[in-house]
Formats: structure tokens, sequence, C-alpha cells
């Protein structure tokens, strides 16, 4: 799971800015729960700013029943009409208030064809419901919900500083246990320019990369294979901020170089698997530490250390090697992110799954690079990812199974 959605807010504090509307939105529940009918919310602001998120903490904070409607499940404005007779009930049967959430409400009037009416739908369900009704949207002013749009408080959701998305990236930093440091928090948070969901997948981008984690982590192999003692190593091993899968992928990388007498090898990742058993595979220590399951796991620090035992006399000393899955895995993950992005925008654009556009990726960002600067717009493609996709159209990331044409 992505670290944006891994973190989604759970409360209005996690959801960081936009108090106005915060409070603007528990009057508004307030009075229906009071039995005052009130017009529809229609949320709008730029991309990542905590649209969605915020509609789902109120329906979570208020024990609501939420219903969403949003552009992948919407195929005709049937769809939405047969919803209407539910949504003029007022409570549903555990007593819960409903409320609906039409969730990218722009691109919804997008992505179902003109002659199925999603539009007028949508309308006929706001007039008609009895019930609270939330509706997102990026583009508010679009002339295609127009009719939409004079139904409902407009609330603007403004971007949140670089300061608020500093406390968000702070938090998960913490939570997740990655080591960086305030400057690479301070530039992700500038650069995201108040998208939020671009600052953590910036931040996971980074994570398998970073530098200052590379530091501690030479040193402690060089520990390991310079056959420090085990005690040493195995006190250096829990200071490390870093899994214990990465850590034995770095020990497994190396073993060959520094161990080059055939028993000293054997020897080596002898213990480096005895390591995996007990240590039930990719455990993180903070994790562990949580779940108390650490008692198993404290052997597991003392057989890595015990690889450095394998090493004798006669063993050479090289050069340490960054494990090739690490490199390959910072340089997709990246890249993996991107398409992600484009993915995402185009299908909610066209109303296609996400996955269709994913695999014919190349074959989309040549029709995208074609379309020039009208296609950027349209998708609202910011200049990374336009930049992303001349790259993939120049093949620049390497030729793709799944082009056709
Ligand atoms: N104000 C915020 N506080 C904390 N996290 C946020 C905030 N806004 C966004 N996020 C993070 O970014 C992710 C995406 O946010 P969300 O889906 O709410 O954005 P949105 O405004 O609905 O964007 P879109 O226009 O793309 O639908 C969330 O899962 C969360 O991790
Ligand atoms: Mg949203």
């Amino acid at each position: 799971m992505p670290l944006s959605e891994k973190y989604r807010p759970r409360t209005f504090k996690e959801l960081v800015g936009n108090d106005s509307v915060k409070e603007r939105l528990k009057q508004w529940i307030g009075s229906w729960l009071m039995g005052k009918k009130q017009k529809p919310i229609l949320l709008y602001g730029k991309v990542g700013v905590g649209k969605t998120s915020l509609a789902h903490v109120l329906a979570k904070q208020y024990n609501l029943h939420m219903i969403v409607i949003s552009a992948s499940d919407i195929r005709d404005a049937e769809h939405i009409r047969k919803l209407i007779p539910t949504t003029t009930m007022r409570k549903t049967l555990f007593g819960q208030m409903p409320v609906i959430l039409i969730d990218d409400v722009d691109t919804l009037a997008y992505s179902s064809r003109e002659d199925r009416g999603a539009v007028p739908a949508i309308a006929q369900l706001i007039r008609e419901s009895g019930i609270p009704i939330l509706l997102t949207a990026n583009d508010v002013w679009d002339k295609k919900i127009a009719s939409i749009r004079q139904l409902c408080e407009l609330v603007q959701m403004k971007a949140p500083s670089y300061k608020q998305i500093e406390v968000v990236l702070k938090r998960v930093v913490k939570e997740e246990g990655i080591a960086t440091s305030d400057k690479v928090i301070e530039t992700i948070a500038k650069e995201a320019n108040g998208d939020v969901r671009a600052a953590l997948n910036d931040l996971e981008a980074r994570r398998l990369g970073n530098r200052d984690r590379e530091v501690d982590i030479f040193t402690l192999i060089k520990m390991i294979f310079y056959g420090k003692p085990i005690k040493e190593i195995a006190n250096k091993l829990r200071l490390v901020d870093e899994d214990i899968g990465t850590i034995k992928l770095w020990i497994d990388e190396n073993i060959p170089a520094f161990f080059n007498v055939n028993d000293e090898l054997a020897d080596a990742f002898n213990w480096l698997s005895k390591a995996d058993v007990y240590g039930g595979g990719t455990y993180e220590f903070g994790r562990i530490k949580k779940t108390g399951a650490w008692k198993l796991y404290r052997y597991v620090p003392a057989l890595i250390a015990a690889v450095s035992t394998a090493r004798k006399e006669s063993s050479s000393y090289g050069r340490f090697n960054r494990p090739a899955y690490i490199n390959y895995m910072f340089k997709t993950q990246y890249l993996r992110n991107m398409r992600d992005a484009v993915c995402g925008k185009v299908s909610k654009r066209l109303h296609m799954n996400r996955r269709e556009v994913w695999e014919d990726f190349p074959l989309y960002a040549r029709i995208l690079l074609k379309g020039g600067e009208d296609s950027k717009n349209y998708f609202r493609l910011d200049d990374k990812e336009w930049s992303f996709i001349k790259e993939v159209v120049e093949g620049k990331h390497g030729k793709s199974n799944h082009h056709k044409g």
C-alpha cells in the first residue's frame, strides 16, 4: 500500500489545514443531525489537498453511513437513479445517519457519455434526496457541472502550507521509522506545492535511495565483514534504522566478494539463512517492538552478526556493493510512481480502468504527447509528469512488452 493510502488522515486533527472548512462541515452535519435539511456541500480545490479524505473523516468522526459514488462505479444515469429511493431514508438499520459522497463530480461528468446523462441524474438525486450529500471537484467552474453547482454550497479547500505538509511528513517518518533529515523533509514539503499526496509519494520514492541511511548501513556491513566482535555488531544492528530484510540484502550481496574461500562462503550463508528462519522474513524493528514479537526476534541480530565469524584471516578486503535489488527498486519506484500518477489522471478523465491505461502505457504516452499543451492541460499533468511522458516516448525507460501499435 502506498504511504499516501496508509496514512490517509483518520481525524480532523490529522488532516492538516483548512480549519474553517472543517468547522463549516461540522456545523453542516450538526444541523442535519438535528433534523434540519441543508444544501449539499461541494468541496473543491487542487489535487491532493484532502477533499476526499475530509469527507471520510467527517463520516468516521460522526459515525455516519457513507455511500460513495465515484467515476469508476458510474456507468449510466440509471445507476444513479436507482439510488434515489434509498436516499430518502433518514436512518439506516443501525441508526446511523446516511451520507452520500459524490467524489470527483467534474471527472464523473466526463466519464459517462453525454447521452447517458449522469449530470442530470445527479442533479435529480440532489433535489429529491432527503439526506446529506457531499461532493468533491477539482474544476468547479467546468460548464458541464453548472446544473449541479447551482444546487450546492461551494466550499473551497486551500492547499496546505509547506509547514503543514511537514507535519504530515514528520508523522509518517516517525511511524515508519524512516531515517531522513529535517532538510530533506523541508525540501519535499516545499516541492509538493500544496499537494500532500505528491509529498508522500516523493518521500516514498526517496526512501529506498536515502544516502544518510547508507552511511550507517556501510558501517554495519563493514563491522560484519571485517570480523568485529559479535556483541558490538549486535548493538550496532539494533541502532541501525533499517528493516532487517534490507540489511540481509546488503549482507547477501557482499558475501561473495568478501568470503573467498568456499567453506567460509557456505558458513556465512548458513548463518544468514538461520537469521531468516528466526526473523520470519522482513519484519521491521519498530513493528516488532510494538507487537511484542521481539522476544523471538532478539536472536536475529546475533545470528546476522555471527556471519562475521565465518570470516577467517585469509579473506580478502574488497569493495562494498549496494545490492542490485535496491538500485533497481529505487529507480523503478520512482518510475512506477510517475506512471501511477499519470495513469490515475488519464483513467479518471477517460473513465477507463486504471489497469488498462497502465498496461498500454507507451501507447497512451504517445497519444498524450501528440496532443501537446492541450492534452497536458486537459489531463492536468504537471511538468514532471509531462517530461516523464516524453522520456517514455523517447524510449528512455526501456521497451515495454505491452506496446501495441
Ligand atoms: N490535508 C491533509 N492532511 C493530511 N494528509 C493529507 C491531506 N491532504 C491529502 N493528504 C494525503 O494525500 C492523500 C490524498 O488525499 P485526498 O484523496 O484526500 O486528496 P483530494 O483532495 O481528494 O485529491 P484529488 O483531487 O486527487 O481527488 C491522502 O490519502 C493523505 O495521505
Ligand atoms: Mg479526491
